[in-house]
C-alpha cells in the first residue's frame, strides 16, 4: 500500500468534510497534537480505549510514525486516518498477524479527537477499515475494548463485529478494574 492514498471523501454530520486516507509522513506535527490530546483525556475518561500513558515528544511520534510507515508500505498495516482540513481528527488500523499462522488476521486500533466525535466519522472509518482489510486478503480482524465503553461497541457491533471474550478486570484506570471484551468479525 501507498503511504498517503486516499481511500474516499464524506460529509459528517457535522458538515466538516472528511477525507479519509492513509498516514503520510507530513502528518507528523499533527499527530503528536492529536496523540497527546488523547493522553491528556485519559485523566479524566475511564473508558478511552487509549493505552500511550505519557504525552510523546516530537522525537518519539516520529519514531512511531516511521515504524507505522515503514508497515504501511511493507503491507503489514492497512492505515485509515481522518483528514479534517489537513488535520489529523482520527487514526485507526489493523495490524497484520506477524507470523506465518497468523498473517490472515489483524489487530484493529482506532481513536478519534475528542472535538470530532460522534458525527458519523468513527463508522466510516471503521467500514473502510474492513473494506481495505478484505482486498489486503486478511480472514479475520480482532479488537479489544473497555466494557465501560458502549458508544465504541456499538459502532463494532454497526460494523459486524461480535462480541468473542471478556477478561475481568484486564485493565487498571484510575485506581479502578475494568474488563475488557474482545470483539471479532470475519471479512
Ligand atoms: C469509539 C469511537 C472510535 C467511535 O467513533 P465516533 O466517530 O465517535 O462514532 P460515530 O459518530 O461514527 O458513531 C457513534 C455511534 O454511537 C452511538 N452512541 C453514542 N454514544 C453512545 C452511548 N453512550 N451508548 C451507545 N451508543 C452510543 C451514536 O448514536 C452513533 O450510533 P448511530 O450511528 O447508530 O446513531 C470514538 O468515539 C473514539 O475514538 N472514542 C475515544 C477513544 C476510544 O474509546 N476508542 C475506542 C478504543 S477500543
Amino acid at each position: 500500500m501507498k503511504t498517503g492514498r486516499i481511500y474516499r471523501r464524506f460529509k459528517a454530520t457535522s458538515g466538516e468534510k472528511v477525507t479519509l486516507r492513509a498516514l503520510r509522513w507530513e502528518d507528523l506535527d499533527s499527530c503528536v497534537v492529536f496523540v497527546n490530546e488523547l493522553v491528556g483525556e485519559k485523566r479524566t475518561q475511564p473508558n478511552l480505549g487509549v493505552m500511550v500513558d505519557t504525552k510523546q515528544t516530537r522525537e518519539q511520534e516520529a519514531e512511531w510514525l516511521t515504524h507505522q510507515l515503514t508497515g504501511i508500505e511493507k503491507g503489514s498495516v492497512i492505515s485509515v486516518v481522518a483528514d479534517v482540513r489537513g488535520h489529523v481528527v482520527g487514526n485507526s488500523s489493523v495490524t497484520r498477524g506477524s507470523y506465518r499462522d497468523t498473517k490472515y488476521h489483524g489487530y484493529l486500533g482506532i481513536a478519534i479527537s475528542k472535538n470530532s466525535r460522534d458525527v458519523g466519522i468513527g463508522v466510516e472509518m471503521m467500514r473502510t477499515l474492513v473494506k481495505e482489510s478484505r482486498k489486503a486478503g486478511l480472514k479475520t480482524i480482532e479488537l479489544e475494548v473497555f466494557a465501560n465503553n458502549p458508544r465504541a461497541i456499538h459502532v463494532y457491533e454497526k460494523t459486524g463485529f461480535r462480541q468473542s471474550g471478556r477478561i475481568p478486570k484486564k485493565m487498571l484506570r484510575n485506581d479502578k478494574f475494568i474488563d475488557s471484551i474482545i470483539m471479532t468479525r470475519e471479512l
